[in-house]
């Protein structure tokens, strides 16, 4: 009989401190996230020194109540997959550490995962993937469609050209007085109101799978301040509503294209965004008339940062023989696409 393979992944690239355990690459058996959320919230944003040093305080606890939730011991590892990048430089340091300790503590093979992998292999944790598959990945720092032809092949076919779509949620969010982070909040706030103020969607060149989001926000910002100044109010929840129809617009049709361009068996949602209902709402609609293409939507909790996600892309790079040494350092610029 074949063993159980168990993989730890950990997760410090941003503002959460995770740590999952996961049996045979899709069943999890732990996944504890620390969030930093309450210790950003007062800057309106991830502050990168509050960050690690809440890292450095976080990563045993987390680590022991993963462990426990799972029951092994650190004998049962196979793999410790960490993520090695992109994200704040002093924040992954704190994860590649750790997982390098324990790595060599306890003679543990070490994979490096890029979180954006992680995001897209979050997906795996609720069915298996079938390729060609192409992955809308939405973030705080990330908005990409990445094409994989086969497990750990990511090709980006479009990116934003300027902010991330959770970026330019989040600065709106901060216009209207919203506390960080603002996606939840925008997106709470769309359901209650009407899309009926005219806002910019940048389409970009026909052929193009890329985004901009930068002038959206600045439409919006310009909505607001000419309303002020006429002495006009303006609902929020109409303003958040035409705001969240423009990038779900763009998100959509891009997604909807490119999936039919490229041929592709599966769409997959990753990303923060991700956990937007609008956008998950209009995905749905969409792939109903396109019954051969599956599409796949994490549950919120996967959608969100995690090391779940990071132990589901790990066990399939372990799997590939993937590995990495003692030298293993945080890459704060990590390429996706030469990194499998
Ligand atoms: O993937 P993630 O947890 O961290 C990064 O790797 O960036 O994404 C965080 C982003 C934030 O910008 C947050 O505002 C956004 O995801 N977000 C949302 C929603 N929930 C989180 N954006 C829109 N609607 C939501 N419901
Ligand atoms: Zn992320």
């Amino acid at each position: 009989m074949k063993k159980d393979q168990w993989i730890m992944g950990i997760e410090t690239s941003c503002d959460e401190t995770a740590v999952a355990i996961i049996k045979n690459g899709r069943e999890i058996a732990a996944n504890i996230v620390a969030s930093q959320i309450e210790s950003h919230k007062r800057f309106g944003g991830v502050v990168p020194e509050i960050a690690s040093r809440h890292h450095v305080e976080q990563i045993t606890i987390v680590l022991e109540e993963a462990m426990k939730q799972a029951g092994i011991s650190y004998g049962d590892l196979d793999a410790i997959a960490v993520t090695e990048g992109p994200g704040l430089v002093g924040a992954l340091l704190i994860g590649v550490n750790a997982a390098k300790a324990i790595a060599f503590a306890h003679s543990i093979p070490l994979v490096g995962v890029h979180h954006i992998a992680g995001h897209i292999y979050a997906n795996r944790l609720v069915a298996e993937m079938k390729f060609p598959l192409l992955s809308l990945v939405v973030s705080g720092g990330h908005t990409e469609l990445v094409y994989m032809k086969e497990h750990g092949h990511f090709e980006v076919i479009g990116e934003t050209r300027d902010d991330a779509a959770g970026e330019a949620y989040d600065k709106v969010a901060r216009t209207l007085n919203l506390p960080y982070p603002g996606g939840p909040h925008i997106d709470r706030l769309a359901h209650n109101g009407e899309p009926k103020i005219e806002l910019p969607r940048a389409w970009l060149e026909e052929d193009s799978y890329d985004f901009s989001f930068s002038g959206l926000k600045s439409a919006v910002i310009n909505v607001i301040h000419n309303a002020e100044q006429r002495g006009d109010k303006i609902a929020p929840e109409d303003l958040a509503a035409s705001f969240q129809a423009s990038v779900i617009d763009v998100l959509v049709t891009k997604t909807v294209k490119a999936a039919k361009a490229y041929e592709v068996k599966q769409v997959v949602l990753a990303g923060g965004v991700a956990a937007n209902t609008g956008l998950r709402t209009a995905l749905e609609e969409s792939f109903k008339e396109l019954p051969d293409i599956e599409l796949i939507i994490p549950p919120l909790s996967l959608c969100t940062d995690n090391a779940a996600m990071i132990a589901a892309a790990g066990s399939v790079l372990f799997e590939k023989g993937k590995r990495a040494d003692l030298a293993l350092n945080a890459s704060p610029g990590l390429d996706i696409t030469i990194h499998n």
